[in-house]
Formats: structure tokens, sequence, C-alpha cells
């Protein structure tokens, strides 16, 4: 694959700008003030796959963001790789904690990136990401030498939940006919470690409620006397984990799967350090579930989080007041065999059981997603790991991830589809935060390893 190889490194600045243009677009899926921008991007999307030379690419209208589609079948006998990825981006809130305008992407260096990289929303997770098999198919276009055919589905809902994404699926088994599906959207280990993920976290993800007296209340007046909603949130929420910080919904665990003593000795094979994890975070010690090292509670094991908690004064200055409503918004993170849709009924049953006399609650679910895992010895994987041998020089290790991304395991209940999870992003690249960033380093290697995963891939499949 050199001709391809030698098109990418006479590209490189053109590949870099490209990217950059699609970064200013804020396509923003969860705020409906940007849906003029999501279409917008997921227009220039289309523009570029036609551009590289992609037929029947066609924006696929959803009932929420549209979808960009494109393919190139040189050859039915060939097989064919599905591209997934996602153009649409986190919100960029809180505004104020960026460095530079998160949709005015600038190249910095910063330690772990000293040739720079580029900061702004969207620039790992996913427009980079995805990006890198937009350039590494029209390089292998251009010169000849693209060995599979190849389809693109790129998606505009991926941050909100992939509702829409799940019924194209389902409706288009025939169109998505694929032999394995490729995806850039996760991470590995560092930039000399690098690593092919082999799990994905499932989501189960509630808003709660508590209501107390029929309204706001002096809390003079009445201070001592009433349940107070905050307080007893807070309350409710600690009573969720024990003091082994093991999740104390009765059930939760029933059907989390347990790894071996060899699987969990192979997982701490890989390199971990307890003290720069800390340092990157500026905290003293980690904290989760006893018994689990901090990459498998990361990982293996299932984990409850607050992600937002509101109610009462929270203006400027002071108002004694007992609100009449507390809220929180929060995510359980699922682990293999572990069911979301069981997970929420029973978080349901239980938090509604803690709530005391004279409180009500109500528990909302918003969207959800299964967990997945992948197998480290099929074509898929194989090819990925020949890739990465040749394009860093060393075997890439097998990691299971926090992160979810729902679409995976719907790949491979309504396609019969693995997925092939070739990230390059590290975890300090903030995604979802201020100031998220992707290495040109990593950008670059992307561009470089897909063309040999398509090459292993073919003939892996011969
Ligand atoms: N790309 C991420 C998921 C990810 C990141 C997986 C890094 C592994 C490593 C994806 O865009 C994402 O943020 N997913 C959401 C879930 C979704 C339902 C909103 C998540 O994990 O919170
Ligand atoms: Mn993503
Ligand atoms: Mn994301």
């Amino acid at each position: 694959m050199t001709n391809t190889q030698d098109y990418i490194t006479s590209n490189k600045e053109r590949f870099l700008n490209e990217l950059l243009n699609l970064l200013r677009i804020p396509s923003v899926s969860a705020d409906s003030n940007y849906n003029d921008e999501v279409v917008k991007c997921a227009n220039t999307l289309a523009e570029d796959l036609k551009k590289i030379g992609l037929d029947n690419v066609e924006i696929c209208q959803t009932k929420g963001h549209p979808i960009v589609y494109g393919e190139k079948i040189l050859d039915d006998a060939l097989p064919t790789v599905l591209v997934y990825g996602h153009y649409d981006v986190q919100p960029a809130d809180p505004i104020d904690l960026w460095t530079n305008p998160p949709f005015d992407p600038v190249i910095k260096k910063t330690e772990l990136h000293p040739e720079g990289a580029i900061f702004a929303r969207g620039a790992c997770d996913d427009k980079g990401q995805m990006y890198m098999h937009v350039k590494a198919v029209e390089s292998m276009l251009a010169k000849n030498e693209l060995p599979c055919n190849v389809k693109f589905m790129i998606e505009g809902e991926e941050e909100v939940g992939s509702e829409n994404l799940g019924i194209f699926v389902t409706n288009e088994k025939e169109r998505l006919s694929a032999d394995i599906i490729l995806v850039s959207d996760t991470g590995m280990l560092a930039n000399d470690v690098p690593s092919i993920t082999t799990g994905l976290r499932g989501l189960s993800y509630v808003e709660v409620e508590v209501t107390g007296p029929n309204r706001d209340l002096h809390s003079g007046l009445y201070g001592g006397c009433v349940a107070n909603p905050i307080n007893i949130l807070c309350e409710m929420i600690d009573a969720l984990q024990d003091e082994n910080k093991a999740i104390n919904i009765p059930g939760f665990y029933d059907d989390v799967e347990i790894l071996s003593d060899e699987e969990r000795a192979e997982m701490a094979k890989a390199p971990f350090s307890h003290e720069a994890y800390c340092n990157a975070l500026d905290i003293e010690d980690t904290m989760g579930e006893d018994g689990y090292s901090t990459p498998e509670r990361g990982s293996i094991r299932p984990s409850l989080d607050v992600n937002g908690i509101w109610g009462g004064y929270t203006g400027e200055g002071a108002k004694t007041v007992i609100a009449s409503k507390a809220y929180a918004k929060i995510s359980m993170r699922l682990v293999p065999n572990q069911d979301p849709h069981k997970i929420t009924a029973l978080f349901s049953k239980h938090f509604n059981s803690l709530a005391p006399k004279g409180t009500t609650v109500k528990v909302t679910p918003h969207h959800g997603g299964e967990p997945a895992v992948t197998p480290v010895d099929s074509i898929g994987y194989l090819s990925a790991s020949d890739a990465y041998e040749k394009s860093f020089g060393v075997k890439p290790i097998p990691v299971r991830s926090g992160g979810s991304i729902p679409i995976v395991a719907m790949f491979e209940k309504e396609l019969g589809l693995k997925t092939v999870l070739m990230g390059f992003g590290l975890d300090s690249d903030a995604i979802h935060s201020p100031d998220e960033h992707y290495g040109l380093f990593n950008y670059y290697k992307g561009i470089e390893t897909i063309p040999y995963f398509f090459e292993a891939f073919a003939k892996r499949m011969k």
C-alpha cells in the first residue's frame, strides 16, 4: 500500500484543513437551536463523500437529524466494510471554561501531544476520528488500492441516543449488508501503547423528581418541620451505594458477568499508573467499588453517578426557602448481561421505596443502551491487530472501555454483524469537556492505519 501511504503523506495539510472546516460547524444534536447547523454539517459531509468518489451518496432524513450514507461497491465478490461514525457533537457548555472558542479550532502543543493537537468541540469525538475514514478511503480510491467494498453511515444523533439510527438500521438491512462494521469513536492507552477496544458498557439513564410540600416554603417558619426534598434527595442518592461503594439496588448485580481470575490477570497486564491517573485529574486518590482495580471499576464493573442535581434557590445571595421539588439526573453504566430496561425498572422500584412519608417520587427514564463485547479471535479483530502492528510497530493490547456506543449492540442484533472499534483518542483528550482536543499524531496515525486494516481484512477474508 505504498501508493496510498504516499498519497496520504503528500495531502496531509489539506486533510487537516478539511477537518478544521467540519469542526467550524456547531452540529450540536441535543440543542434544537443548532438544528440548521446540524443539517449544514450533514450537507458538507455528503459533499465530501461525493468528492472522494463514493456512489449513491444520500442524506437520509429521519424524524430527527439526518444520516449521511455513501458507498463504493467495487465487486460483489469482495468483502464489504461498513464504516460507522457520528458528525454530531456534545454541547460546548460551559463555554467560559474553554481557552479558545469551541467552534473555532486552533492547534496547540500539549505535554502528551508535542506535535500539536486540534482544540475544538468534536475534534476527537467524533468528527476527527470519523473523518480519518473519509480521508483513508479517499487515498485508497485515488490510488486504485481499495481492496474491499465500503459503505459509510454517519449519523447525527449519537450523542442523544441514536434512536432514529436504530430505526434506520432495522429498515435498511439490505442496503447495510456487510461483513464487518468499523468504528473509530473510542480511545487507546497511549500514543506509544496502541490498543483496540473490545468492550463497551451499556447505559441506563434516569431523571428523578422528589416532591415535598405543595409550594416553596419559608425555611424559618417551616424549617425542621417538613421533609425538605433537597435534603431527602441527597439521602436517597447516598443510599444507592453502600460503604464499599457497591450499588445498593436489589437485583442490580444479578446478571453481571463475572470474569475469571485468568481474564482479570490478563486485563491487569495493560499498563496503568495510579499516580499518573491521579496527577492528570489533580486528585489525591481514586475511589470506587471495593475489591477492584481502577481499570476494572471503569470497564468490567457497573457504576452509578449523579450527572446533575438541582432545586431550590441557586441565584446570587441567600434566599431562605424550602423548595417544593428537587431533581437529579442519574446514569448507570452497565456491563455484559445487564439489561438496561430491567435495570431501569429495578432502579425505579427501589428509588420509590426510599422516599419517606411526606414526599413523592417520579422517575423518568431517558435513552439507554446495551453493553457490547467483541471477540479477540475474529477476522475483524485480527485484521485490526495486523494494521496497528504495521503502523505502530507493536502489537495492540485489547482493552475494555467504560464508555457506551449503544448502536454497537444493535448492529449485532439487527444486522448480525460484529464491530471493530479502532479508536485513536486518548482519555486525556477531554471529550465532552471544555478544551476537547485531538492529537495531530492520532489523526494522521488513524489515516495511515485504516488502509492497513482494509488490506489485512481483504486478505484474511479470502
Ligand atoms: N464516543 C463516545 C463513547 C466512548 C468514548 C466510548 C471513549 C469509549 C471511549 C460516544 O460519543 C459517547 O459519548 N457516548 C455516550 C453514550 C450516548 C448514549 C450519549 C456516553 O458514553 O456517555
Ligand atoms: Mn462518540
Ligand atoms: Mn460522545
